[in-house]
């Protein structure tokens, strides 16, 4: 039996999936496949780094020391083949709160940041929230595959664009981006002087057939305009130890950075989630090698359950991420009648393709990273919401 076929009680954990989804979705009598996260314990060595710092007992002040920033060179060298000085590195909480600070530092109020729709929601409620205004160049469904309308992407960075928030793997759509779509990319905003956020936080989480390429290792002008941003939260499962950081090979721009972080008081990171980043990525490998085999699994039998079962249905083609991206616009069901269908009558909590702008109309997003039964239950309670 697989290590990651053991069902864990999370409610009452405070965990948002399980414990939020009466705040959410008014009720709590529902599976809970939304929230990115997995219900897997991490890696072992992470679970027992951990516990020899909790058996130390003082926690006070700490920092992010040489090793740490070493464990993450390393983990990028390893597996994304980038290397980089660990002097690029920044830390934060979180992915978000790293966005938000890149934000503040690069862009003043009104300046127009472009972002590719349906994408991760906090990528527009931090631009908006922030004061600036988004700029949404659409990205091109055809037949159950997403790619980029270059002549959208060109135009929109025409209106005076001055930061292009990029998500690589892109959620929700699973895609991860080919070199030749990085490249003219990077070109266009290089032509028109826009600086890159490249949110890699799902970059470990790569399929079979697919490589991750961060965009910064692909050519030094690349490099200087762009802000990386990497954690150990989505790969490791640790999102609640708060730990992620940024790569900014340029020095101006790192600078400006600190600025913001220093306004805010920002200091450093929380002891456990330094343990925790530093041990995931020192140790974590063989993990990962085991959960994306598991995690493929999960993709391909909830592909063949949909087809059997529920054919008018799509799931978009999962290039990386544990998140799929089901179409369900030939239901012809309105967004209100879709989530009430899901709720009342398959009791299944899913992310509404609403949430993630235009595009997302008549689309769900699916969390398949959980233990086989599990998955099985949430399809039944799909067949029975939809068929
Ligand atoms: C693209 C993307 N960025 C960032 C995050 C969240 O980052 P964090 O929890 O580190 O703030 C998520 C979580 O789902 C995500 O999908």
């Amino acid at each position: 039996m697989s290590r990651f076929e053991k069902i864990i009680n999370r409610k009452g954990s405070s965990s948002v999936k399980w414990d939020l989804t009466k705040t959410v979705f008014g009720r709590d009598d529902v599976l809970p496949m939304w929230v990115a996260d997995m219900d897997f314990l991490p890696p072992e060595a992470v679970l027992e780094a951990l516990e020899n710092r909790l058996k130390h007992g003082i926690f006070g002040y700490t920092f992010v020391g040489d090793k740490t920033a070493a464990s993450i060179k390393e983990w990028v060298q390893k597996r994304h083949g980038w290397d980089i000085e660990t002097t690029w590195l920044q830390y934060s909480p979180g992915v978000v709160p790293a966005i938000s600070t890149i934000i503040q530092a690069l862009t003043v109020p009104g300046d127009k940041v472009l972002v590719q729709s349906p994408v991760y929601t906090p990528f527009f409620s931090l631009v908006e929230d922030n004061d600036r205004e988004i700029v949404n160049a659409r990205l091109h469904y055809h037949e159950g595959r997403y790619s980029i309308d270059f002549h959208a992407f060109e135009e929109s960075l025409k209106t005076g664009v001055k930061l292009f928030l990029l998500c690589n793997p892109h959620n929700p759509s699973g895609r991860v981006w080919k070199k030749e779509e990085l490249v003219k990319m990077a070109e266009l905003c290089h032509k028109y002087n826009v600086l890159i956020v490249s949110d890699e936080i799902h970059s470990d989480l790569v399929y079979k057939h697919h490589t991750h390429i961060p965009l910064a290792s692909l050519d030094e002008t690349f490099r200087d305009m762009t802000i990386t941003c990497i954690a150990p939260s989505k790969t490791f499962n640790l999102a609640g130890l708060q730990a992620s950081a940024m790569i900014t090979p340029n020095a101006d721009i790192r600078e400006k950075i600190a600025g913001v972080h220093k306004k805010q008081g920002f200091f450093t990171l929380n002891t456990l989630g330094i343990i925790g980043m530093e041990t995931a990525y020192r140790h974590g490998e063989q993990w990962l090698e085991e959960i994306l085999d598991y995690l493929q699994e999960n993709v391909t039998v909830t592909k063949q359950f949909i087809e059997e079962h529920l054919s008018e249905l799509q799931v978009v083609e999962a290039e990386g991420t544990y998140l799929l991206w089901i179409d369900c616009t030939k239901l012809d069901l309105s967004d209100d009648e879709l989530k009430n269908r899901l709720l009342d009558r398959g009791k299944l909590a899913l992310e509404p393709g609403t949430k993630y702008g235009p595009g997302g109309e008549g689309f769900v997003r699916m969390n398949i990273a959980c233990p086989r039964e599990t998955l099985m239950d949430g399809l039944g309670r799909l067949r029975t919401a939809l068929s």
